[in-house]
């Protein structure tokens, strides 16, 4: 099982952007503990971070072919992209939402997700931790859906 990891706009600069809102880690420490935790789950991961919301939809059509499934924290394209959405549902692989802050307490223009009716699952406000709890829960509906298949 392969699993993309996705990164977006200004996540490169975790570590020093706000950490009283994101946190301490930088974000290759963070792709560090998600390749760790892989190797304990037995699936394989790849991470990709990009500040351009054309090149993370590249990516998005490059991945599809050779993923079971996407794990996102698109940053602010969470509240804007309708773009981003189409390139995830359109590839037909689950997606989990992941957030670093809890988007939901705070401003009102983050509380809105275009990704989240079409996510598999959302984690969010458990700072890096999100994204190992997200990891979890894809590997676990992922290997639900092969089990599905199997039995069919
Ligand atoms: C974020 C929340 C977004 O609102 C923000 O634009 C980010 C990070 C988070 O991980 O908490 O860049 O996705």
């Amino acid at each position: 099982m392969r699993i993309a990891v996705l990164h977006g706009p200004n996540l490169n600069l975790l570590g020093t952007r706000e950490p009283e809102v994101y946190g301490r880690e930088t974000l290759a420490g963070i792709d560090e503990r998600i390749r760790a935790l892989a190797a304990e789950l037995g699936i394989e991961v790849e991470t990709y971070q990009s500040n351009v919301e054309g090149a993370l939809i590249d990516r998005i059509h490059e991945l599809a072919g050779r993923v079971d499934g996407f794990l996102i924290n698109a940053g602010a394209y969470t509240h804007t992209s309708i773009a981003l959405l189409d390139a995830l549902v359109g590839v037909g692989r689950p997606f989990v939402e992941v957030h670093l802050s809890n988007i939901h307490g705070r401003e009102a223009f983050r509380r809105r997700s275009l990704l989240a009716p079409r996510a598999a699952g959302i984690v969010m406000g458990f700072g890096a931790d999100s994204y190992l709890l997200g990891l979890r829960g894809l590997t676990l509906r992922l290997r639900a859906d092969a089990r599905g298949t199997e039995e069919a």
